[in-house]
């Protein structure tokens, strides 16, 4: 079920022999919806990663950090770890998604051969002195944890434990591997901690491996599985989340769209016949209603340049998820390390056309003169954002030596995608944009004296619309919100990307419903504001998810400590704006052509 983190460890950690994680049953539950369909890449992995008899299996140290930290993590030889007697034979390439997720991969030296059984050996000793000492007790304390690949399947084991009253610290001193082989590949690894060794300075701790294999059946292709969490990605909960916003979209449209018709149907009738009214009858009849702002409703926003870029923004936000999440369900992309963030900075410089047309083509509808600044503050808006938030961060990272800290040439990597691919291709868009769709066509003229918006009443004020409009759109993902961020901060594989996509599908749809019922009360009211309230009673969805944060960083995870803290609250602040820009891009797409729609049909004299 909901699994809270002490109980998770409990379950994970049993008295002393150390899986991780759990085996679990893999019930193959409606897998349609879950990520199972191609495995088109997975197959040449397949025939890559063959081995010979006795060829050498490289057993990679990853990184060492708290376990209720999952993303504050450290090289794994910054603990006074040693390492085996073998020299490195390779130097590991990483690619840049592994840079920013601070992949440290380093050789351990130890000697393991394929299909090649090793008995208890020592590989290296430990010469414990006080400060070394010091440092293991500290990462005992902490509930540390560390993590190794073989062959790309990762390995979890804990450093060491402490006993009941806290005063006495052993390390786990046996690393007993069994690895399970189909043909000649490798499909399943074992660890099991073993030999609990006193730490008592100024001692020799010997540290020693063995490995077994094992014949298995486990398909090379399914060799992932087992890392997957069906129980709790698969959850009751989900499901009937999943159905409730479903119920909740269909719902939603039918009510917008009842209600929609039937008072669009009368202001219509009304406004035909005060137009068939001589101009006596019609100065003393009372016009009232949205049509009274025909005049201004396509007036430009306040601050264009700013509303485009963020408009643009929002729809490359919007197709970069779209893209993101159907590659996802089609390949595994949980197998690679990092290649989920190398793909999302690939699919994200790709569509940056997309920024460039739809702000290029809002900003030229909008009168705006200065477009190659918009195009600028409209391509940099999010990497700036990111960058900014990244760069901060990386302070503390340095500060801590944490294995987050960004390479200098990472850095710079980054810097030439945004100048060198991103501009240039949104330049490509914008110019598209400007030329194709860049003529203000409104179906009314804009008149030249702005209308004074009359007093009403303090619901119907933007403020108030802007904050109660991204309650519904909460409502429909606060719970996949849960399985994401837990996904993100605690040690599970998200994989269930159907259910992603259809939250996103659903958020849309209730963002748009929203928005369009916002903005009708808002014209009906002679407030012709519409397009910042429309933007904003999307984006304020964010406002929310950030809120939601906050309870799930207090009531959900036992994380600690400056640097986790700011790394949460800083990569939350990132993901939550991104989302409140996408939620706002959809919601006035929506509206806006909802809003062409009612004037056309309208006439007006
Ligand atoms: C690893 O552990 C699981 C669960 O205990 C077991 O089913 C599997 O056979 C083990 N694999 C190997 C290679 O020992």
């Amino acid at each position: 079920g909901e699994c809270d983190h002490v109980e998770c460890q409990r379950k994970y950690i049993p008295a002393n022999k150390h899986h991780f994680p759990p085996p679990s049953k893999f019930h193959k539950l409606s897998n349609s919806l879950c990520m199972k369909t191609s495995r088109t890449r997975l197959s040449v992995l397949a025939f890559l990663l063959q081995y010979t008899e006795k060829e050498e299996v490289v057993l990679w140290m990853n990184t060492v950090g708290p376990y209720h930290n999952r993303q504050e993590t450290y090289k794994y030889f910054s603990l006074p770890f040693c390492a085996g007697s073998k020299k490195t034979i390779s130097h590991y390439h990483e690619t840049l998604g592994e840079a920013l997720q601070g992949v440290e991969l380093e050789f351990s030296g130890l000697d393991i051969k394929f299909k090649e059984e090793v008995m208890q050996t020592t590989y290296c000793e430990i010469d414990l002195d006080k400060a070394k000492r010091d440092a293991f007790v500290y990462a005992i304390k902490n509930h540390y944890w560390y993590q190794m690949y073989i062959d790309d399947l990762p390995i979890w084991g804990i450093v060491g434990e402490a006993d009941e009253n806290g005063e006495d610290h052993y390390l786990w001193t046996y690393k007993k591997l069994e690895i399970g082989f189909n043909g000649n590949r490798i499909v399943d690894v074992n660890l099991t901690s073993e030999g609990k060794v006193r730490l008592v300075p100024n001692t020799k701790i010997p540290m020693s491996y063995s490995v077994k294999w094992k014949k298995s059946d486990v398909k090379f292709e399914d060799r992932f599985d087992k890392y997957l969490d069906p129980s709790f990605f698969q959850h009751r909960i989900h499901w009937f989340s999943i159905f409730n916003s479903f119920m909740m979209v269909i719902f939603l449209v039918g009510l917008v769209s009842m209600i929609l018709m039937r008072t669009l149907r009368k202001d219509y009738a009304r406004y035909s016949k005060e137009e068939e009214m001589d101009d006596m009858d019609r100065d003393l009849g009372d016009e009232y209603g949205w049509k009274q702002v025909h005049g201004d409703v396509f007036r430009p926003s306040s601050h264009p340049l700013i509303f485009s870029s963020l408009i643009g923004s929002g729809c490359q936000i919007f197709s970069v998820s779209l893209i993101v999440i159907i590659v996802a369900m089609v390949e595994d992309l949980y197998t690679e390390r990092g290649s989920m963030l190398s793909t999302a900075i690939f699919v994200y410089a790709a569509t940056s056309p997309v920024n460039g047309y739809f702000g290029g083509s809002l900003y030229a509808k909008q009168g705006g003169r200065r477009w190659i600044k918009q195009m600028f503050i409209g391509a940099f808006m999010i990497p700036a954002m990111v960058c900014g938030t990244a760069f901060f961060i990386n302070f503390i990272a340095i500060y801590y030596h944490a294995s987050r800290a960004i390479p200098f040439g990472t850095m710079v990597a980054v810097c030439c995608i945004c100048f060198f691919v991103i501009l240039p291709l949104n330049l490509v868009g914008t110019i598209l944009g400007r030329n194709l769709s860049g003529q203000p066509n409104f179906p009314c003229r804009v008149n030249a004296v702005p209308r004074p918006i009359p007093e009403k009443k303090w619901f119907m004020e933007p403020a108030v619309i802007v904050c109660l409009g991204g309650i519904l759109p909460f409502g429909s993902i606060f719970i996949e919100m849960y399985f994401i961020f837990t996904s993100f901060w605690a040690y599970k594989i998200y994989y269930v990307y159907g259910f992603m996509m259809l939250v996103l599908v659903i958020l849309c749809i209730v963002t748009v419903c929203v928005t369009i019922v916002c903005t009708y009360f808002l014209l009906n009211a002679e407030d012709y504001r519409w397009q910042w309230t429309s933007f904003l009673s999307a984006a304020s969805t964010a406002v929310y998810v950030y809120m939601y944060s906050f309870y799930y960083y207090f009531f959900k995870t036992k994380m600690y400590g400056l640097f986790q803290t700011s790394f949460y609250f800083g990569y939350m602040a990132v993901f939550s704006t991104a989302l409140g820009i996408m939620c706002g891009a959809v919601g006035y797409m929506g509206t806006s052509a909802f809003v062409r729609k009612i004037y056309t049909n309208v006439k007006i004299d």
